[in-house]
């Protein structure tokens, strides 16, 4: 949450700053801002709303030279106005931050004691304000930022310039993630890495309690006390393209028609082609420890934890391990039962989701082995992981996730092959049954894909509805979820996931014709009962959008509009049917013309609390 980007080298700085901050957009973006200097001083400009109101108000400015930071806001504390846009400033200082200073009450009564002034309602303000006080107090620039972070207590990613340093960024780094860009003559400082992909792959990434001074010859990074740190410099394989829309309307439809190539590439990552074997090398625990694992944990949140819901039929039914699956957000604070033999399975496609890191720090704390499944190498996830399997989608942009949800499932469905593979190593043939089952699934999401002109009809059909709600029994009960999720989040239709089965207990007191009701009912061992469902919301006038298995002639006699994926092993089922269901969410948000890949309120990488 909250993007940041900093740039010093030969280049226009404020225009890769902008353009880096667009990159970051999908982090927050209720305001944006940037700060250079110019003749000396510091200029600052920001505004309240999107990027684009910023490059309003930086037309006509004059050119900054070498460095600049900029900031896309996602608030905390203070409401997303102009004047609690980062950077905040004082006349020696401007700072971008992303994070919370938890004790920025005491540090400002403080300093308004000392005779400071304030002008925003926000917690960063105050580390301005700090930082330029240790200045008056006669302390370099380096001194003073480092006095500065030893005062305050939080989450911080910082970018610092100040005067009288004038061609150095100063940066530092506490629980919120910050990478250094290692260009040609240039070095930037941004969130992640989508920002400097243009410039460079190669990158450092600070760790917690790291600091550092960028120049355009190079950076130095000591901890907080001064002492320096020998960094190692890493390099990623992601393609600039991969984040760019290449023709598509938005980024979430590029991302949703994606899938096929996400899910082939996590694949490939993990079959053994020619034995049908899921190859997971390296795994941290030997075959006896696995046989004697106690219990797998599923920890995530949102879509990820969605995910994990479907992960628990997937390890349950595939090799009979006992599997509980919790939100990141309530495990951490909840005393939860870890021990050496448990496995600890955390979900995340950014990796740097504060809730779920929060919980993994739990688990390990408590002796259990963590495996991640991420989408982002080096992400904060993937290094604190004793493992980390990776969903090889690319980078994910639209804020709702669609090809990392599913690529996910992907490797939750290989986790599970592979554990029984470790349990019971002599059902071999039933192994490589599942795996070419696996690899039907890229093909059969393109056919799917291939007839989203008819979901695009069913949309305009119903993208007027208040209220929609979405059934599914067993493993397509968490897909039920997802479809209500994708829904609300980019439309701002109300939905809500239920289990069919218990629709009687309470929520078909809401059907009524002006209520569409999504069924997903595959042909699978649920098939029947999910029918009767149905039947249940059609006797009280609800309008019904089946969701079945190619051409379901029952089922399309039942309803008013009908979707279909093509026939596969049925624990499989959520793989596909998930697909039309992104879809119907899409095009229903086209039509209401929200901002699908930017959706009100939300930010695509949560890192607060
Ligand atoms: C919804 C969505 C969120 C994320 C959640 C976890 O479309 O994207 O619900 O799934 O914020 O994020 P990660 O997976 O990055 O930990």
């Amino acid at each position: 949450m909250c993007g940041i980007v900093g740039y010093v080298g030969p280049k226009e700085a404020k225009d890769v700053v902008v353009e880096g901050l667009k990159k970051l957009e999908y982090r927050g973006y209720d305001s944006s801002g940037i700060a250079y200097f110019q003749d000396h001083s510091i200029e600052v400009i920001k505004t309240k709303g999107k990027i684009i109101e910023l490059e309003k108000k930086l037309v006509g400015q004059r050119t900054c030279g070498k460095l600049a930071i900029g900031h896309t806001r996602w608030a905390t504390h203070g409401r997303p106005t102009d004047v609690n846009a980062h950077p905040h400033r004082t006349p020696r200082v401007a700072l971008v931050h992303n994070g919370i200073i938890e004790n920025h009450a005491e540090l400002k009564q403080e300093l308004i004691k000392k005779g400071y002034e304030f002008v925003s309602e926000t917690d960063t303000e105050v580390l301005a304000v700090l930082i330029h006080s240790k200045l008056d107090e006669g302390l370099t620039p380096m001194q003073a930022v480092q006095k500065s972070l030893a005062a305050v207590e939080g989450a911080f990613a910082l970018a610092i310039i100040i005067k009288g340093a004038e061609d150095q960024l100063f940066i530092a780094k506490n629980l919120n993630p910050l990478i250094i860009g290692l260009g040609k003559d240039e070095m930037l400082v941004a969130s992640d890495i989508s920002a400097i992909i243009r410039h460079t792959n190669r990158f450092i990434i600070l760790e917690d309690n790291e600091m550092g001074v960028v120049s355009n010859s190079g950076c130095t990074i000591t901890d907080f006390s001064g002492k320096k740190i020998t960094k190692e410099v890493k390099e990623t394989s992601w393609n600039p393209t991969l984040a760019e829309k290449e023709g598509y309307k938005h980024f979430m439809k590029k991302e949703i028609f994606e899938q096929p190539r996400a899910l082939a590439d996590t694949l490939s990552d993990i079959v053994d082609n020619e034995r049908f074997r899921i190859n997971l090398r390296d795994f941290p625990l030997a075959k006896e420890e696995i046989q004697n694992i106690s219990r797998i944990v599923i920890v995530a949140c949102g879509t990820s934890y969605h995910a994990g819901l479907v992960g628990k039929f997937f390890i349950e039914n595939l090799c009979g391990l006992h599997t509980e699956v919790d939100l990141a957000s309530e495990f951490r604070y909840r005393n939860p039962i870890i021990d050496k033999h448990t496995v600890m399975l955390l979900i995340s496609q950014s990796g740097e989701t504060i809730d779920t890191i929060g919980a993994l720090m739990e688990a390990r704390a408590r002796g259990a082995k963590i495996v991640s499944i991420c989408n982002v190498r080096e992400s904060t996830i993937d290094r604190k992981s004793d493992y980390t399997i990776f969903t090889d989608a690319g980078p994910e942009i639209g804020v709702a996730s669609t090809k990392a949800f599913t690529a996910q499932l992907m490797c939750l469905a290989a986790i599970a092959l592979f554990l029984r593979q470790e349990i019971n190593g002599k059902d071999h043939h039933m192994t490589t049954k599942y795996v070419e089952e696996l690899l039907k699934i890229p093909g059969a999401i393109n056919q799917i894909l291939g007839n989203d002109s008819a979901i695009q009809e069913i949309a305009r059909e119903f993208f007027n509805y208040r209220d929609f709600l979405y059934l599914g029994r067993g493993n397509n009960f968490p897909i039920a979820l997802e479809g209500a999720l994708k829904l609300k989040e980019i439309s701002y239709i109300h939905a809500e996931g239920y289990a069919a089965g218990e629709m009687k207990h309470g929520p078909i007191a809401l059907i009524d014709e002006e209520m569409p009701v999504v069924v997903i009912a595959p042909r699978d061992r649920y098939y029947q009962k999910t029918l009767s469902n149905l039947e249940e919301v059609k006797s009280r006038e609800g309008i019904i959008i089946s969701l079945g298995t190619e051409r379901d002639e029952k089922l399309m006699s039942l309803s008013k509009a009908y979707m279909s994926v093509p026939p596969i092993d049925e624990l499989f089922y959520p793989l596909l049917t998930v697909v039309p269901l992104q879809l119907l969410a899409y095009y229903i948000a086209d039509f209401r013309g929200t901002d699908i890949d930017q959706p009100r309120n939300l930010a695509k990488s949560v890192t607060v609390e």
